[in-house]
Formats: structure tokens, C-alpha cells, sequence
């Protein structure tokens, strides 16, 4: 039987998911109609990026699941008209990207690269750097993103921390969870990496009093979500010198507007939203096996727990 998948997303992404969606559901050897267009009703599954403008899912009575191109599902998680089940992005390419931006900007800092990349002065600027096993990099977030960055930076010989809503067995991570394990986990953190998802719990999760636990000189790398960090108290702690420089990939408006304060902060770098974007193969391979097991009547993976919010 032939089923209808609706590609709810941008043009863009049509172009560039398309024949690699096709290929995968041959693969899982899915009959499918993927189209951009339908009649509500006749709709199967419904592939979705916030990009589309498709807000009302009531009409939508007979889909079975919605499957997300994005990790973070802030924007449609309390959509009460998403009634059906919703699988959140889960995709290996993506998860390399993240690991490598990690790793990536961890390095920048553990190394000091920045006062030789830019020295105009040319000066001979000579300093001895711990190694990996003297700086501790604490991971907030400890899933399908911050686990493999946690390996990848442990490979690497770093001392690494990590923190999740719940009790998590990490092997050679120093595991904290709840309330007081962010206290335990911050007041020891080099390099603080935010990688939880975008809920009402973890707003603002570094705030004022939470970037005073931090070590004097700590560094922030936020490929998270724009939301977990509190701007005008990140702003205060770069002034007074008790976090030493920010890296920032996400805003709580993206693209960020041009007269916020982080483009021009010396101790502010933005890169936009490129951490890790999802990856149209291995994301079509992973979307094609999750319809694939709901198809043979098996439990869907990587569904949104709709009252944790991720
Ligand atoms: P995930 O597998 O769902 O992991 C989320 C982690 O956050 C889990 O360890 C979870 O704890 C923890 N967490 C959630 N709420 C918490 C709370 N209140 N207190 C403490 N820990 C909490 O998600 P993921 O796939 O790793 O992705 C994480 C986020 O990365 C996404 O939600 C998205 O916002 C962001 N992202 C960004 C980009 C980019 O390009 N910048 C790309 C992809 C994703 P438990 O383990 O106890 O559940
Ligand atoms: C990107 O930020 C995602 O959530 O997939």
C-alpha cells in the first residue's frame, strides 16, 4: 500500500532533501508519495521544519506521526493541535557536526589560539597551555548531542563534566543532575558547553547567580538554544572579567539583530545557527526507518515526551 508523506518544510529544503528522501524510503522499502501538497486527510506522516507555514495539524486526522528535521522542538512541542505522535531530529550527521564544533571551539580556547590568529603587533607572545587533563570542560545537557561531544572531548584526554534532568551513567564523565548537581558541576567548569534542549525549565539556566558559581575566567560556548542564557547577565559577567569570552551559535531572535550588543563585544564570537544543521542523507535514512518501524507496528524512537517539552 502506498503511503502519502507530506513534506511540510521550505523550498529550499525540498531541494535539498528530496531525491535523498526518495532514496531512503526505497531503501527501507517504503511505497511512498512524498509530495509538498495534500489533502489533509489522505496524509500518512508529515515530515516538518518550523520554515513551513503549517501551524494547524487538526485537519490532519489520519496522520500517524510528524517527524521533526530539527533536534529542538521549541516551536511546535505546544502546539495543541499536534495531537498525533512527534519524533524529534535524530541523525548521526548532525551529531558528528555538533561534536566537531565542540571540539572545534573547545580547542580555540584550551590552546589560546586567538592571540596568535590575531596579533597585528607582532608580538612574541609566549605561553606554556595545561593539557587536556588539566582543564575541565562541563557539558549542561548530557543526550544525543552533548553525550557524543562528552566522548569526542574525552578522547581528547579532557577532564569532562556533565549535567541532565535526570540520573545518567556516562563512562569517564563526571556525572551531576538536578538542582544541586549544576552548583557541583559549574564551580569546577573551564569551558561550560549548553547543549539542553529549549523548555520552560531550562530557560535562563545561566543566569546572574548561576555565572557566579563559574571559576573567574571561565569561557561559554552556547550551541544550544538562544533562551538558556540570560543576555544582559552574560553581558555583565564578560565586562567584570569573570567569564573571560562566549562563544554563541544561537539567539533568542536568529538571524541576531544587527544593534545587539553581542556582534561588537571583544569577548563575544557569533557564528549563526551552524553548529550542527541537520544532514539531508543520514537525516532521510533515520526519518525512512522511523516511519519503517511504525509501518511494521513497532514503537516509533526518538518521540518528544510533549510534558518534559523535549
Ligand atoms: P536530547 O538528546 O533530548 O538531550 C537533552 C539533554 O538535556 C538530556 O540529557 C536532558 O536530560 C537534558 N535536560 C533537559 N531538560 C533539563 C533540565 N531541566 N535540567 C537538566 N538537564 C536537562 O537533545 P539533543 O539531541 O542532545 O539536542 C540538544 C539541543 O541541542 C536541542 O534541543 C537543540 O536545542 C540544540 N541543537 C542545536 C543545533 C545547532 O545547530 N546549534 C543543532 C541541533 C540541536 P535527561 O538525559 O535527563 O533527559
Ligand atoms: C537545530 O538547531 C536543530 O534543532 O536541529
Amino acid at each position: 500500500m502506498s503511503l502519502t508523506v507530506l513534506f511540510a518544510a521550505s523550498n529550499d529544503d525540498w531541494q535539498k532533501y528530496s531525491a535523498a528522501l526518495k532514496t531512503a524510503f526505497a531503501d527501507a522499502r517504503l511505497d511512498v508519495a512524498l509530495v509538498t501538497q495534500a489533502e489533509p486527510e489522505t496524509v500518512d506522516y508529515i515530515i516538518y521544519a518550523p520554515s513551513c507555514s503549517l501551524r494547524d495539524f487538526g485537519p490532519y486526522k489520519n496522520t500517524k506521526a510528524v517527524l521533526s528535521l530539527w533536534a529542538g522542538v521549541e516551536k511546535i512541542v505546544t502546539n495543541e493541535t499536534l495531537t498525533m505522535p512527534l519524533a524529534r531530529m535524530v541523525d548521526p550527521g548532525m551529531t558528528q557536526s555538533m561534536t566537531e564544533w565542540v571540539t572545534g571551539h573547545v580547542m580555540r580556547y584550551h590552546l589560546g589560539m586567538d592571540a596568535h590568529i590575531v596579533n597585528p603587533s607582532q608580538d612574541w607572545i609566549w605561553h606554556s597551555n595545561p593539557l587536556a587533563q588539566e582543564r575541565t570542560v562541563c557539558i549542561l545537557g548530557l543526550g544525543e548531542l552533548g553525550t557524543a561531544a562528552a566522548r569526542s572531548l574525552l578522547a581528547l584526554n579532557f577532564n569532562v563534566s556533565g549535567w541532565s534532568r535526570s540520573a545518567k551513567a556516562v563512562e569517564g564523565v563526571t556525572c551531576f543532575h538536578g538542582a544541586e548537581g549544576l552548583t557541583q558541576a559549574l564551580g569546577t567548569a573551564d569551558i561550560v558547553v549548553l547543549l539542553l534542549p529549549d523548555t520552560a525549565e531550562t530557560a535562563n539556566t545561566l543566569n546572574e547567580s548561576t555565572l557566579a558559581l563559574l571559576p573567574k575566567g571561565a569561557r561559554i560556548l552556547n550551541p544550544g538554544r538562544g533562551p538558556l542564557i540570560d543576555d544582559a547577565a552574560l553581558i555583565d559577567a564578560l565586562d567584570s572579567g569573570r567569564i573571560a569570552h562566549a562563544t554563541l551559535d544561537v539567539f533568542r531572535v536568529e538571524p541576531l539583530p544587527v544593534d545587539h550588543p553581542f556582534w561588537a563585544h571583544p569577548k563575544v564570537t557569533v557564528t549563526p545557527h551552524i553548529a550542527a544543521a541537520t544532514r539531508p542523507v543520514t537525516s532521510s535514512v533515520e526519518i525512512a526507518r522511523n516511519i519503517r518501524l511504525c509501518e511494521d507496528g513497532q514503537p516509533m524512537i526518538n518521540l518528544v515526551d510533549r510534558a518534559r517539552g523535549y
